[in-house]
C-alpha cells in the first residue's frame, strides 16, 4: 500500500517571504501574472505591496479585485474572461481561502472551459491548468496547500467540491506578516478551521503516516498558540506558529481528507450563511465527543499534541481535557451560538433532515472514525443547538 502525496512545487515560508515573489515567478518560468484578490486587500494596501514588487522588476501584470467570500460560479466568470483575453501565464491568488479557491477555479475554467459542475466530485481534476501562486493572508483554510476548491452554484446553493492534483497551487508564499492586520474575529474563525483540519485529518479513516506527521505538527503549532495569537496581536511567535500550522494542516487534510465536522459544517453555510470557520467551531466539541469512542487512542493523542496532557496513560483524562479545551477555545474566542448568530430555531429544526442528507452526500462523514447515520447526524445538530 502506498500513498500519493501532492504538494505545491515551491513553498516560501516565513517573515518577509512575499519579497521572494519575483524570484518565485522566475523559478516557475512565469512572466505575466494576473493578481486575483478582493477589494479589502486593495484597501489594506496588500495589493500595492505585490504590484510594487512586480514593478521593481519590470513585470507587467493584470488585476481582478472582485473575488467574493464563499465564491459562486457567477462571481468568477468575469475573471475567466479577463484571464483568457489577457493571455496571462499565471495567477497570483492574494487573500483568504475564498480568494485562493476562486483563483484555482479561474485557472481551471480559463485553461479548459466548461462549468464548475463539470469538475465536481467524484471527478478527479488531474489536468494541468494555469499555475496558481497562492499568497494567503489568513492563517486558516490551508487552501494554499490543498488540491481542492469549493465553488457555490448560485442557482441551487450547492457548494460544489472539486478535487484533484490539478487544483494544487504551483507555489505557496506563506508570510505570517501578511496576517498581522487581521481582525480578531477572522483570526479566531480561520484558526479554529485550521485546528479542525488537523484533528480531522489525524482521526480520518484515510489518515496515513505522511499526513499524520503534518497533522501532529499542526496540532502542536495551532493548539498551543491559537489563544495566544487571538488574545495578543503583537505576539509574533504565536502568529508565525499558527500560520505555519494552518499550512501544514492543509497539507494533512489534502492528503487524508476531512470528516464529519466539515461534512456537517457546509450545510450550515449553505442554509444559514454561517462563515466556514465559525460553523466548524460550533460543531467541533459536539462531533468530537460523539466520535471519541471509535478512536480513543487517536483522540487522546490529539490532547497530548495540543499540550493538554503529558501522556495518554489515562485516555479518559485526555479525552476530558480535549473536550474542555475545545469548549474553552469557543468561549474565549467568543464563538456565537447558532441562536446568537441569528439562526431561527424553527427554521433550523425544519432544515435538519435536508442538512443531514447534504452532509452525507458530501462524502466527508465517511472518513469519520465513527460512522453516523442520517438520524444520528440530525441528533448531533440538535445537540449542537441545545448544548449552547
Ligand atoms: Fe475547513
Amino acid at each position: 500500500m502506498t500513498t500519493t502525496i501532492n504538494l505545491p512545487k515551491i513553498m516560501q515560508i516565513g517573515a518577509g517571504a512575499i519579497n521572494a515573489l519575483p524570484a518565485t515567478l522566475e523559478n516557475l518560468g512565469c512572466q505575466y501574472p494576473c493578481i486575483i484578490t478582493d477589494a479589502t486587500m486593495v484597501t489594506l494596501g496588500y495589493t500595492d505591496k505585490i504590484t510594487n514588487l512586480l514593478k521593481a522588476q519590470n513585470i507587467d501584470y493584470g488585476l481582478f479585485s472582485e473575488t467574493r467570500a464563499e465564491p459562486s460560479e457567477d462571481s468568477i466568470l468575469p475573471a475567466v474572461d479577463l484571464v483568457r483575453q489577457g493571455k496571462y501565464d499565471c495567477l497570483l491568488a492574494l487573500g483568504g481561502g475564498s480568494a485562493i479557491d476562486t483563483a484555482k477555479a479561474i485557472a481551471l475554467l480559463a485553461s479548459h472551459g466548461g462549468t464548475m459542475r463539470d469538475y465536481k466530485m467524484p471527478r478527479l481534476v488531474n489536468m494541468r491548468s494555469l499555475p496558481v501562486i497562492a499568497i494567503p493572508t489568513t492563517a486558516g483554510t490551508g487552501s494554499e496547500a490543498t488540491q481542492a476548491t469549493i465553488i457555490t452554484d448560485a442557482s441551487t446553493d450547492e457548494k460544489m467540491l472539486c478535487m484533484g492534483p490539478g487544483l494544487m497551487p504551483m507555489a505557496a508564499i506563506v508570510d505570517y506578516e501578511l496576517t498581522l492586520s487581521l481582525p480578531m474575529r477572522i483570526a479566531a474563525d480561520t484558526g479554529i478551521d485550521a485546528l479542525t483540519h488537523a484533528i480531522e485529518a489525524y482521526v480520518s479513516r484515510k489518515a496515513n503516516l505522511f499526513s499524520d506527521q503534518q497533522a501532529i505538527a499542526a496540532m502542536k503549532l495551532i493548539g498551543q498558540n491559537l489563544l495566544r495569537t487571538c488574545q495578543d496581536a503583537t505576539d509574533l511567535a504565536a502568529r508565525e506558529a499558527v500560520m505555519l500550522g494552518a499550512t501544514l494542516a492543509g497539507v494533512a487534510f489534502s492528503n487524508a481528507s476531512v470528516a464529519l465536522v466539515h461534512g456537517m459544517s457546509r450545510p450550515l453555510g449553505v442554509h444559514f450563511h454561517v462563515p466556514h470557520g465559525l460553523s466548524n467551531a460550533m460543531l467541533l466539541p459536539t462531533v468530537t465527543e460523539y466520535s471519541i469512542s471509535s478512536s480513543p487512542t487517536r483522540y487522546a493523542q490529539c490532547a497530548m499534541y495540543m499540550g493538554l496532557v503529558d501522556d495518554i496513560a489515562d485516555k479518559h483524562q485526555a479525552h476530558k481535557a480535549l473536550l474542555s479545551q475545545l469548549r474553552l477555545i469557543n468561549t474565549t474566542l467568543k464563538v456565537p451560538t447558532l441562536a446568537e448568530f441569528g439562526v431561527q430555531k424553527d427554521t433550523f429544526y425544519n432544515t435538519l433532515a435536508l442538512m443531514a442528507e447534504q452532509a452525507l452526500a458530501s462524502g466527508s462523514p465517511n472518513n469519520n472514525p465513527r460512522l453516523a447515520s442520517k438520524d444520528e447526524i440530525i441528533t448531533l445538530y440538535k445537540t449542537a443547538w441545545e448544548s449552547e
